[in-house]
């Protein structure tokens, strides 16, 4: 990992420590808006995440495919955490809804921290895009190129 990643990696650790204590909100906004996600996606998932189809690992798996899934099931190749592993949680809109504001209070004892996404219209979007990052689309919603 690069000094830069690394310097950034630990702020955000550092500000997700100080949001532990906020408390999880179930309602999410709709309906999702994927091109707006994946701006969001970019700012709030890049540094760790990779979405496009073929991409590596980063600090967090590649997530291409990730939606719809058992978690930790795509053999990404990815170190997980055991608790995750043993999850056997389904990546729907209500789980991932959680997941990005507060990992932990999912599934405790996880390795993924993030500054909560607190908006719920944004985690709405954010959802929607990574619904457009599988194979596995029924209904994709229009995202934008690059
Ligand atoms: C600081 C790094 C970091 C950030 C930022 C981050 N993640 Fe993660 N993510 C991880 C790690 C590490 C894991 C693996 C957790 C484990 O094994 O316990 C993970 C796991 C996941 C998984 C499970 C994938 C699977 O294969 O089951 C999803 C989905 C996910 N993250 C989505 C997101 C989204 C969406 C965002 C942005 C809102 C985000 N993550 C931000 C590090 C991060």
């Amino acid at each position: 990992m690069g000094l830069k990643v690394y310097a950034v990696v630990s702020a955000l650790l550092l500000s997700a420590g100080a949001a532990q204590a906020q408390a999880v909100d179930p309602a999410m906004g709709g309906p999702g808006d994927a091109a707006h996600g994946q701006v969001l996606f970019k700012q709030r998932c890049q540094l760790c995440h990779l979405p496009d189809k073929g991409a590596k690992n980063g600090v967090g798996p590649a997530l291409w495919g990730a939606y719809g899934t058992v978690a930790t099931s795509r053999g990404t190749g990815f170190a997980y955490s055991d608790k995750l592993k043993a999850s056997g949680i389904v990546w729907t809109p209500d789980k991932l809804n959680i997941w990005i504001q507060k990992p932990a209070s999912l599934v405790p004892g996880v390795k993924m921290v993030l500054p909560p996404v607190t908006q719920p219209q944004d985690r709405a979007d954010i959802i929607a895009f990574l619904k457009t990052e599988t194979d596995a689309k029924d209904d994709p919603p229009a995202k934008k190129k690059g």
